[in-house]
Protein backbone atom coordinates (compact mmCIF):
# COMPACT_ATOMS: atom_id res chain seq x y z
CA UNK A 1 0.00 0.00 0.00
CA UNK A 2 1.24 3.43 -0.96
CA UNK A 3 1.19 6.13 1.36
CA UNK A 4 -0.62 8.24 -2.01
CA UNK A 5 -4.02 6.27 -0.88
CA UNK A 6 -4.30 8.37 1.84
CA UNK A 7 -6.57 11.52 1.78
CA UNK A 8 -4.56 14.58 2.06
CA UNK A 9 -5.58 18.27 2.35
CA UNK A 10 -7.89 19.83 0.03
CA UNK A 11 -6.44 23.25 -0.29
CA UNK A 12 -3.99 25.78 0.39
CA UNK A 13 -5.82 27.71 3.52
CA UNK A 14 -6.49 23.53 4.91
CA UNK A 15 -2.47 23.33 4.88
CA UNK A 16 -1.74 26.29 6.46
CA UNK A 17 -4.60 25.87 8.97
CA UNK A 18 -3.58 22.48 9.94
CA UNK A 19 0.24 22.51 10.31
CA UNK A 20 -0.70 25.89 12.38
CA UNK A 21 -2.83 23.52 14.32
CA UNK A 22 0.37 21.36 14.93
CA UNK A 23 2.65 24.33 15.52
CA UNK A 24 0.64 26.24 17.45
CA UNK A 25 -0.07 24.37 21.30
CA UNK A 26 1.38 23.97 24.75
CA UNK A 27 4.36 24.98 22.96
CA UNK A 28 3.60 28.34 22.70
CA UNK A 29 0.89 29.55 25.03
CA UNK A 30 2.34 27.65 28.10
CA UNK A 31 5.76 27.10 27.65
CA UNK A 32 7.03 30.06 25.67
CA UNK A 33 6.34 32.82 28.58
CA UNK A 34 7.61 30.78 30.84
CA UNK A 35 11.03 30.17 29.51
CA UNK A 36 10.56 33.50 27.76
CA UNK A 37 9.87 35.05 31.50
CA UNK A 38 13.16 32.44 32.57
CA UNK A 39 15.65 33.77 30.30
CA UNK A 40 15.55 37.19 30.30
CA UNK A 41 12.24 38.11 28.08
CA UNK A 42 13.51 40.29 25.29
CA UNK A 43 16.47 38.98 24.79
CA UNK A 44 15.29 35.27 24.40
CA UNK A 45 12.08 36.66 22.66
CA UNK A 46 14.92 38.00 20.38
CA UNK A 47 16.83 35.13 19.70
CA UNK A 48 13.97 32.90 19.70
CA UNK A 49 12.83 34.79 16.02
CA UNK A 50 16.01 34.62 14.95
CA UNK A 51 16.40 30.91 15.05
CA UNK A 52 12.08 30.19 13.98
CA UNK A 53 12.55 32.01 10.96
CA UNK A 54 16.27 30.83 9.74
CA UNK A 55 16.15 27.77 11.10
CA UNK A 56 12.75 26.52 11.74
CA UNK A 57 11.31 27.69 9.18
CA UNK A 58 14.21 25.92 6.84
CA UNK A 59 13.55 22.65 8.43
CA UNK A 60 9.53 22.90 7.79
CA UNK A 61 10.52 23.81 4.31
CA UNK A 62 12.75 20.49 4.08
CA UNK A 63 10.41 18.14 6.25
CA UNK A 64 7.46 19.44 3.37
CA UNK A 65 9.56 18.71 0.21
CA UNK A 66 10.76 15.40 1.91
CA UNK A 67 6.89 14.22 2.23
CA UNK A 68 5.48 15.93 -0.53
CA UNK A 69 8.39 14.16 -2.73
CA UNK A 70 7.78 10.93 -1.87
CA UNK A 71 4.13 10.58 -0.24
CA UNK A 72 5.36 8.47 2.23
CA UNK A 73 5.82 8.65 6.39
CA UNK A 74 9.40 9.43 7.55
CA UNK A 75 10.82 5.85 8.20
CA UNK A 76 10.32 4.79 4.48
CA UNK A 77 10.38 8.47 2.81
CA UNK A 78 14.12 8.98 3.62
CA UNK A 79 15.55 5.83 2.08
CA UNK A 80 13.10 6.36 -0.69
CA UNK A 81 15.06 9.73 -1.80
CA UNK A 82 18.49 7.68 -1.30
CA UNK A 83 18.07 4.86 -3.66
CA UNK A 84 16.62 2.93 -0.98
CA UNK A 85 19.79 2.71 1.25
CA UNK A 86 17.76 1.43 4.27
CA UNK A 87 20.42 3.07 6.83
CA UNK A 88 18.36 5.92 6.38
CA UNK A 89 15.30 4.71 8.18
CA UNK A 90 17.35 5.73 11.57
CA UNK A 91 16.15 9.20 10.73
CA UNK A 92 12.47 8.42 10.97
CA UNK A 93 12.43 5.48 13.45
CA UNK A 94 14.49 8.66 15.65
CA UNK A 95 11.60 10.63 14.98
CA UNK A 96 8.89 8.22 15.74
CA UNK A 97 10.45 7.46 19.19
CA UNK A 98 10.46 11.13 19.64
CA UNK A 99 6.89 11.60 18.58
CA UNK A 100 5.82 8.72 20.90
CA UNK A 101 7.82 10.30 23.91
CA UNK A 102 6.78 13.94 23.30
CA UNK A 103 2.98 12.72 23.16
CA UNK A 104 3.03 11.21 26.67
CA UNK A 105 4.32 14.15 27.98
CA UNK A 106 1.91 16.41 26.15
CA UNK A 107 -0.90 14.28 26.93
CA UNK A 108 -0.43 14.90 31.03
CA UNK A 109 -0.07 18.54 30.15
CA UNK A 110 -2.79 18.61 28.37
CA UNK A 111 -4.63 16.53 30.95
CA UNK A 112 -4.35 19.35 33.75
CA UNK A 113 -5.27 21.83 31.29
CA UNK A 114 -8.72 20.32 30.42
CA UNK A 115 -8.92 20.06 34.39
CA UNK A 116 -8.51 23.64 34.86
CA UNK A 117 -11.23 24.27 32.20
CA UNK A 118 -13.36 22.22 33.81
CA UNK A 119 -13.13 23.70 37.40
CA UNK A 120 -13.35 27.17 35.80
CA UNK A 121 -16.26 26.61 34.32
CA UNK A 122 -17.54 24.64 37.74
CA UNK A 123 -16.63 27.36 39.24
CA UNK A 124 -14.38 25.27 41.85
CA UNK A 125 -10.99 26.64 40.70
CA UNK A 126 -11.44 30.13 42.59
CA UNK A 127 -14.13 28.28 45.06
CA UNK A 128 -11.33 27.50 48.03
CA UNK A 129 -10.85 30.91 49.29
CA UNK A 130 -7.47 30.89 51.43
CA UNK A 131 -5.85 28.10 49.57
CA UNK A 132 -3.23 28.98 47.28
CA UNK A 133 -3.06 28.43 43.59
CA UNK A 134 0.05 26.50 44.30
CA UNK A 135 -1.37 24.74 47.03
CA UNK A 136 -4.12 23.68 44.52
CA UNK A 137 -1.98 22.86 41.42
CA UNK A 138 0.02 20.92 43.69
CA UNK A 139 -3.20 18.60 45.24
CA UNK A 140 -4.01 18.31 41.38
CA UNK A 141 -0.61 17.17 40.52
CA UNK A 142 -0.31 14.71 43.41
CA UNK A 143 -3.68 12.97 42.87
CA UNK A 144 -2.94 10.18 40.20
CA UNK A 145 -7.19 9.45 39.44
CA UNK A 146 -7.90 12.79 38.31
CA UNK A 147 -4.63 13.16 36.61
CA UNK A 148 -5.09 9.88 34.57
CA UNK A 149 -8.44 10.66 33.77
CA UNK A 150 -8.34 13.88 32.83
CA UNK A 151 -5.53 12.82 30.19
CA UNK A 152 -7.74 9.78 28.89
CA UNK A 153 -10.62 11.98 28.16
CA UNK A 154 -7.85 14.27 26.03
CA UNK A 155 -6.16 11.07 24.47
CA UNK A 156 -10.14 10.06 23.08
CA UNK A 157 -11.25 13.37 21.90
CA UNK A 158 -7.87 13.23 19.61
CA UNK A 159 -8.46 9.96 18.30
CA UNK A 160 -11.68 10.32 17.07
CA UNK A 161 -10.49 12.98 15.22
CA UNK A 162 -7.98 11.39 13.65
CA UNK A 163 -10.47 8.53 13.04
CA UNK A 164 -12.37 10.99 10.94
CA UNK A 165 -9.82 11.23 8.55
CA UNK A 166 -6.98 13.20 7.44
CA UNK A 167 -9.75 15.96 5.27
CA UNK A 168 -12.87 15.46 7.24
CA UNK A 169 -11.44 15.04 10.75
CA UNK A 170 -8.04 17.00 10.74
CA UNK A 171 -8.39 19.74 8.59
CA UNK A 172 -11.98 20.39 9.07
CA UNK A 173 -11.67 20.99 12.54
CA UNK A 174 -8.00 23.23 12.67
CA UNK A 175 -9.89 25.13 10.42
CA UNK A 176 -12.74 26.31 12.69
CA UNK A 177 -10.47 26.31 15.83
CA UNK A 178 -7.32 28.30 14.28
CA UNK A 179 -9.66 31.38 13.91
CA UNK A 180 -11.13 30.73 17.18
CA UNK A 181 -7.89 30.79 18.66
CA UNK A 182 -7.05 33.72 17.45
CA UNK A 183 -10.33 35.59 18.38
CA UNK A 184 -10.03 34.11 22.27
CA UNK A 185 -6.34 35.33 22.86
CA UNK A 186 -6.90 38.45 21.28
CA UNK A 187 -9.92 38.87 23.98
CA UNK A 188 -7.47 38.25 26.38
CA UNK A 189 -5.04 40.16 25.51
CA UNK A 190 -7.26 43.55 25.42
CA UNK A 191 -8.42 42.47 28.78
CA UNK A 192 -3.94 42.01 30.14
CA UNK A 193 -3.43 45.41 28.72
CA UNK A 194 -6.11 47.46 30.01
CA UNK A 195 -5.04 46.59 33.48
CA UNK A 196 -3.54 49.44 35.32
CA UNK A 197 0.17 48.46 35.59
CA UNK A 198 0.39 46.56 32.68
CA UNK A 199 3.15 48.46 30.82
CA UNK A 200 5.52 47.30 33.28
CA UNK A 201 4.79 43.82 31.87
CA UNK A 202 5.04 44.99 28.49
CA UNK A 203 8.70 46.37 28.89
CA UNK A 204 9.78 42.68 30.72
CA UNK A 205 8.39 40.96 27.68
CA UNK A 206 9.94 43.14 24.63
CA UNK A 207 13.06 44.74 26.52
CA UNK A 208 15.73 43.03 26.27
CA UNK A 209 18.41 41.91 29.27
CA UNK A 210 20.90 39.67 27.84
CA UNK A 211 22.56 39.25 31.17
CA UNK A 212 19.82 36.50 32.21
CA UNK A 213 20.07 34.57 28.49
CA UNK A 214 23.56 32.94 28.92
CA UNK A 215 24.63 29.73 26.67
CA UNK A 216 21.44 27.69 28.72
CA UNK A 217 18.94 30.48 27.15
CA UNK A 218 20.70 30.07 23.82
CA UNK A 219 19.66 26.94 23.91
CA UNK A 220 16.57 26.96 25.10
CA UNK A 221 15.50 29.33 22.53
CA UNK A 222 17.10 27.01 19.84
CA UNK A 223 14.86 23.92 21.34
CA UNK A 224 11.90 25.94 22.03
CA UNK A 225 11.98 27.24 18.43
CA UNK A 226 11.95 23.58 16.45
CA UNK A 227 9.12 22.28 19.62
CA UNK A 228 7.35 25.31 18.63
CA UNK A 229 6.90 24.82 15.14
CA UNK A 230 6.82 21.01 15.12
CA UNK A 231 10.16 20.10 13.41
CA UNK A 232 12.90 17.79 14.00
CA UNK A 233 10.37 14.87 14.27
CA UNK A 234 8.80 13.74 11.06
CA UNK A 235 5.33 15.17 12.11
CA UNK A 236 5.84 17.87 9.11
CA UNK A 237 6.96 14.91 6.57
CA UNK A 238 3.85 13.38 7.23
CA UNK A 239 1.59 16.64 7.13
CA UNK A 240 3.68 17.62 3.58
CA UNK A 241 2.72 14.00 2.32
CA UNK A 242 -0.82 15.22 2.64
CA UNK A 243 -0.06 18.68 0.93
CA UNK A 244 -1.95 19.06 -2.69
CA UNK A 245 0.57 19.28 -5.65
CA UNK A 246 0.19 22.91 -6.53
CA UNK A 247 0.48 24.11 -3.18
CA UNK A 248 3.60 26.62 -2.63
CA UNK A 249 5.49 25.63 -0.22
CA UNK A 250 7.53 28.72 0.07
CA UNK A 251 4.27 30.27 0.94
CA UNK A 252 2.57 27.96 3.32
CA UNK A 253 5.42 27.63 5.42
CA UNK A 254 6.29 31.80 5.76
CA UNK A 255 2.22 31.85 6.80
CA UNK A 256 2.71 28.73 9.14
CA UNK A 257 5.72 30.55 10.89
CA UNK A 258 4.57 33.71 11.15
CA UNK A 259 1.14 32.05 12.78
CA UNK A 260 3.38 30.42 15.30
CA UNK A 261 5.31 33.48 16.37
CA UNK A 262 2.05 35.39 16.71
CA UNK A 263 0.30 33.17 19.05
CA UNK A 264 3.61 32.93 20.75
CA UNK A 265 4.02 36.70 21.14
CA UNK A 266 0.77 37.29 21.73
CA UNK A 267 0.30 34.38 24.79
CA UNK A 268 3.18 36.96 26.28
CA UNK A 269 1.03 39.89 25.33
CA UNK A 270 -1.73 38.46 27.11
CA UNK A 271 -0.05 36.98 30.40
CA UNK A 272 2.69 38.89 31.09
CA UNK A 273 1.30 42.61 31.74
CA UNK A 274 -1.62 40.83 33.90
CA UNK A 275 0.93 38.63 36.23
CA UNK A 276 3.04 42.33 36.58
CA UNK A 277 -0.45 44.44 36.85
CA UNK A 278 -1.47 41.93 39.89
CA UNK A 279 2.43 42.22 41.21
CA UNK A 280 3.14 38.46 40.46
CA UNK A 281 6.71 37.28 39.75
CA UNK A 282 7.13 36.40 36.10
CA UNK A 283 9.64 34.23 36.72
CA UNK A 284 7.64 31.24 37.99
CA UNK A 285 8.88 28.08 35.64
CA UNK A 286 6.78 25.84 34.27
CA UNK A 287 3.55 26.89 36.82
CA UNK A 288 2.86 30.37 35.14
CA UNK A 289 -0.27 29.32 33.84
CA UNK A 290 -1.08 27.15 36.51
CA UNK A 291 -0.52 28.75 39.71
CA UNK A 292 -0.07 32.22 38.72
CA UNK A 293 -2.80 32.90 36.46
CA UNK A 294 -5.51 31.38 38.78
CA UNK A 295 -4.68 34.27 40.69
CA UNK A 296 -4.67 36.98 37.95
CA UNK A 297 -7.52 35.96 36.91
CA UNK A 298 -9.57 36.10 40.77
CA UNK A 299 -8.01 39.70 41.21
CA UNK A 300 -9.89 40.99 37.99
CA UNK A 301 -12.69 43.23 39.15
CA UNK A 302 -15.25 41.90 36.95
CA UNK A 303 -15.28 38.33 34.92
CA UNK A 304 -12.71 36.69 36.62
CA UNK A 305 -14.59 33.15 35.77
CA UNK A 306 -15.29 34.37 32.29
CA UNK A 307 -11.51 34.76 31.31
CA UNK A 308 -10.10 31.97 33.44
CA UNK A 309 -12.89 29.58 30.86
CA UNK A 310 -11.53 31.44 27.78
CA UNK A 311 -7.71 31.09 28.75
CA UNK A 312 -8.10 27.14 29.66
CA UNK A 313 -10.80 26.57 26.57
CA UNK A 314 -7.95 28.14 24.62
CA UNK A 315 -5.10 26.21 25.88
CA UNK A 316 -7.04 23.21 25.64
CA UNK A 317 -8.33 23.85 21.59
CA UNK A 318 -4.66 24.32 21.17
CA UNK A 319 -3.09 21.41 22.82
CA UNK A 320 -5.99 19.40 20.97
CA UNK A 321 -4.26 19.87 17.64
CA UNK A 322 -1.05 19.62 18.29
CA UNK A 323 -1.89 16.07 20.13
CA UNK A 324 -3.49 15.12 17.30
CA UNK A 325 -0.39 15.90 15.17
CA UNK A 326 1.43 13.89 17.31
CA UNK A 327 -1.01 10.78 17.24
CA UNK A 328 -1.40 11.42 13.05
CA UNK A 329 2.26 10.75 12.82
CA UNK A 330 2.59 7.62 14.69
CA UNK A 331 -0.45 6.59 12.72
CA UNK A 332 0.94 7.26 9.37
CA UNK A 333 4.17 5.30 10.15
CA UNK A 334 2.17 2.51 10.88
CA UNK A 335 -0.01 2.61 7.98
CA UNK A 336 2.91 3.38 5.67
CA UNK A 337 3.68 -0.21 7.23
CA UNK A 338 0.60 -2.17 5.92
CA UNK A 339 -1.67 -1.58 8.81
CA UNK A 340 -5.38 -0.50 8.24
CA UNK A 341 -6.03 3.43 9.64
CA UNK A 342 -8.20 2.22 12.19
CA UNK A 343 -6.48 -0.24 14.15
CA UNK A 344 -3.50 1.71 13.62
CA UNK A 345 -5.06 4.91 15.08
CA UNK A 346 -6.74 2.95 17.94
CA UNK A 347 -3.12 0.92 18.90
CA UNK A 348 -1.31 3.99 19.40
CA UNK A 349 -3.94 5.12 21.55
CA UNK A 350 -3.93 2.30 23.79
CA UNK A 351 0.10 2.50 23.78
CA UNK A 352 0.18 6.02 24.81
CA UNK A 353 -2.28 5.72 27.47
CA UNK A 354 -0.57 3.32 29.17
CA UNK A 355 2.76 5.40 28.62
CA UNK A 356 1.10 8.74 29.51
CA UNK A 357 -0.86 7.60 32.92
CA UNK A 358 2.86 5.81 33.81
CA UNK A 359 4.43 9.34 33.16
CA UNK A 360 1.44 11.01 34.80
CA UNK A 361 1.94 9.08 38.19
CA UNK A 362 5.19 9.29 38.29
CA UNK A 363 5.20 13.25 38.68
CA UNK A 364 5.02 14.23 42.07
CA UNK A 365 4.25 12.96 45.16
CA UNK A 366 5.27 9.65 46.95
CA UNK A 367 5.23 7.99 43.34
CA UNK A 368 7.56 10.03 41.93
CA UNK A 369 10.93 9.15 40.12
CA UNK A 370 13.68 10.72 40.36
CA UNK A 371 17.36 10.40 38.70
CA UNK A 372 20.82 12.19 39.21
CA UNK A 373 18.90 15.13 41.19
CA UNK A 374 16.05 15.84 38.42
CA UNK A 375 12.51 14.37 38.43
CA UNK A 376 11.42 11.73 35.89
CA UNK A 377 9.72 15.18 33.91
CA UNK A 378 12.26 17.08 34.11
CA UNK A 379 14.35 14.36 32.40
CA UNK A 380 11.94 13.93 29.68
CA UNK A 381 11.32 17.44 28.95
CA UNK A 382 15.16 17.97 28.46
CA UNK A 383 15.35 15.23 25.95
CA UNK A 384 12.16 15.59 23.94
CA UNK A 385 12.43 19.50 23.78
CA UNK A 386 16.46 19.85 24.02
CA UNK A 387 18.10 16.71 22.79
CA UNK A 388 16.62 14.28 20.01
CA UNK A 389 14.82 17.34 18.02
CA UNK A 390 17.87 18.52 17.65
CA UNK A 391 19.84 15.91 16.83
CA UNK A 392 16.73 14.56 14.57
CA UNK A 393 16.53 18.05 12.72
CA UNK A 394 20.58 18.19 12.45
CA UNK A 395 20.28 14.56 10.63
CA UNK A 396 17.43 16.05 9.01
CA UNK A 397 18.95 18.64 7.18
CA UNK A 398 22.32 17.21 6.77
CA UNK A 399 19.90 14.32 4.72
CA UNK A 400 18.30 16.66 2.60
CA UNK A 401 22.11 19.21 2.07
CA UNK A 402 23.83 16.57 1.28
CA UNK A 403 21.82 13.46 0.36
CA UNK A 404 18.74 14.27 -1.33
CA UNK A 405 19.19 15.24 -5.00
CA UNK A 406 19.65 19.32 -5.22
CA UNK A 407 17.02 18.72 -8.80
CA UNK A 408 14.79 16.80 -6.70
CA UNK A 409 14.68 19.76 -4.08
CA UNK A 410 13.93 22.75 -6.25
CA UNK A 411 11.91 20.61 -8.62
CA UNK A 412 9.49 20.31 -5.72
CA UNK A 413 9.38 23.28 -3.99
CA UNK A 414 8.68 24.75 -7.66
CA UNK A 415 5.94 22.25 -8.38
CA UNK A 416 8.03 20.97 -11.61
CA UNK A 417 9.10 24.14 -12.61
CA UNK A 418 5.59 26.22 -12.53
CA UNK A 419 7.05 28.32 -9.77
CA UNK A 420 9.90 30.72 -10.12
CA UNK A 421 12.40 29.69 -7.17
CA UNK A 422 15.15 32.14 -7.06
CA UNK A 423 15.60 32.07 -3.77
CA UNK A 424 16.46 28.47 -4.39
CA UNK A 425 20.30 28.69 -4.05
CA UNK A 426 20.62 31.00 -1.53
CA UNK A 427 18.14 28.29 0.78
CA UNK A 428 20.04 25.68 -0.17
CA UNK A 429 23.39 26.38 -0.15
CA UNK A 430 23.77 28.66 2.55
CA UNK A 431 20.63 28.01 5.02
CA UNK A 432 20.64 23.84 4.74
CA UNK A 433 23.54 22.66 3.58
CA UNK A 434 25.51 25.13 6.10
CA UNK A 435 24.30 27.68 8.37
CA UNK A 436 21.23 25.17 9.76
CA UNK A 437 23.69 22.34 10.35
CA UNK A 438 26.56 24.43 12.46
CA UNK A 439 23.66 26.40 14.40
CA UNK A 440 22.33 22.92 15.26
CA UNK A 441 25.64 21.06 15.64
CA UNK A 442 27.07 23.95 18.07
CA UNK A 443 24.32 24.32 20.16
CA UNK A 444 23.78 20.69 20.75
CA UNK A 445 27.32 20.17 21.85
CA UNK A 446 27.32 23.31 24.03
CA UNK A 447 24.04 23.01 25.46
CA UNK A 448 24.70 19.02 26.28
CA UNK A 449 27.92 19.79 27.81
CA UNK A 450 26.23 22.79 30.52
CA UNK A 451 23.66 20.37 31.13
CA UNK A 452 25.08 17.32 32.40
CA UNK A 453 27.69 19.07 34.37
N1 LIG B 1 4.40 22.41 18.23
C1 LIG B 1 3.59 21.96 19.31
C2 LIG B 1 3.57 23.02 20.39
O1 LIG B 1 4.15 24.05 20.24
C3 LIG B 1 4.02 20.64 19.85
C4 LIG B 1 4.16 19.60 18.81
C5 LIG B 1 3.21 19.04 18.06
C6 LIG B 1 5.35 19.05 18.37
N2 LIG B 1 3.74 18.15 17.18
C7 LIG B 1 5.05 18.14 17.35
C8 LIG B 1 6.62 19.28 18.74
C9 LIG B 1 6.05 17.48 16.70
C10 LIG B 1 7.63 18.60 18.09
C11 LIG B 1 7.31 17.72 17.05
O2 LIG B 1 2.97 22.86 21.40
Amino acid sequence: MTASANKGFSSSFGVIMAAAGSAVGLGNIWRFPYICGKYGGGAFLLVYLFFVFLIGMSLLMCEFTVGRRTRRAPVKAYPALAGGKKGWMAIGLLGIVTCFLILSIYLVISGWTLNYFWESVTGTLFGQSGVGFDVHFGDFAAHSVHRVIFMLIFLLLGLVVILCGVESGIERLSKWLMPILLVLIVALCVRSLTLPGAAAGLDYLFHPDFSKLGGEGILAALGQSLFSLSVGMGTMVVYGSYIPADDNILKSSIWITVCDVAIAVLAGVAIFPAVFACGMEPGQGAGLVYVVLPAVFQSFEFGAQLFAILFFLLLSLAALTSAISLHETLTAFLTDAGMKRTPAAVLVAIAEGVLASAVAISFTGETALTAADRTFFDWMDYLTAYVLPPVCALLTVLFVGWIMKKDDINDELSNHGKLSTPWFDAFYHVMVRFVAPVALATVLVLGMMGYIK
